[in-house]
């Protein structure tokens, strides 16, 4: 077998993120898998695209060519139905510039309030070894703000099966269902088959 394609599970995975939120849930599914993620404590450089995949990919590149460790990136956003998908790929900009309760207000007397989190992780190994793992979970947006714990669109998205919203939920609890987790588990999978 040739050297590269040995593939050694790894014990730490660096994550590119300033999201404090988002590595507090990261750490938990890692620990569930005797996996530690550390923070990378690199800047995370962003392309404009509308292709969730494509930011999470440039970013891990990027932030690997800086650590030479393995690593991985999550690019995430908030996909409105009857909003078309906003803000979709654009959800950190606009949850900046909007808010929970700018999202609200636009959606003011709207009926169809459904609405998917959707996630794509990027892995990178080494510098011939990318892949990405993705995960959806979809819900409907509440109709006021509502929960203390979580991050972002959080407090006004309340998951399919559920009354409350991912802000009313502990860490343990969103991990179970939401988008990031079905990434994380789907990275897992293809690590716990592809290496050793
Ligand atoms: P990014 O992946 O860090 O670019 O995140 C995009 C934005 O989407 C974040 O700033 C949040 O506002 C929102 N977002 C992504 N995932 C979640 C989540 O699990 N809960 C709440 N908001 C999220």
């Amino acid at each position: 077998m040739l050297k590269r394609d040995v593939l050694r599970k790894p014990k730490t995975l660096y994550l590119l993120t300033n999201n404090d939120g988002k590595l507090r849930e990261f750490r938990e599914l890692g620990a569930s898998h005797s996996l530690k993620i550390a923070k990378a404590g690199l800047e995370k450089l962003e392309i404009q695209s509308s292709s969730l995949e494509e930011i999470a990919t440039y970013a891990a590149l990027t932030g690997y060519l800086s650590l030479r460790k393995p690593l991985l990136a999550e690019d995430a956003g908030l996909f409105i139905q009857s909003l078309n998908g906003f803000p979709g790929p654009y959800s950190s900009y606009v949850f900046k510039t909007l808010g929970n309760e700018g999202i609200l207000r636009i959606m003011d007397g709207m009926n169809l309030r459904r609405a998917c989190f959707r996630s794509a992780i990027s892995l990178v190994l080494d510098i011939q070894t990318i892949k990405v793992f993705t995960g959806e979970i979809c819900g409907s947006i509440s109709n006021k703000v509502r929960g203390k714990s979580g991050f972002g669109f959080d407090p006004i998205f309340i998951p399919e099966g559920y009354t409350r919203t991912f802000a009313e939920m502990s860490v343990k609890e969103k991990n179970k269902i939401s988008h990031r987790a079905k990434a994380f588990n789907s990275m897992m999978e293809w690590l716990e088959n592809n290496s050793f």
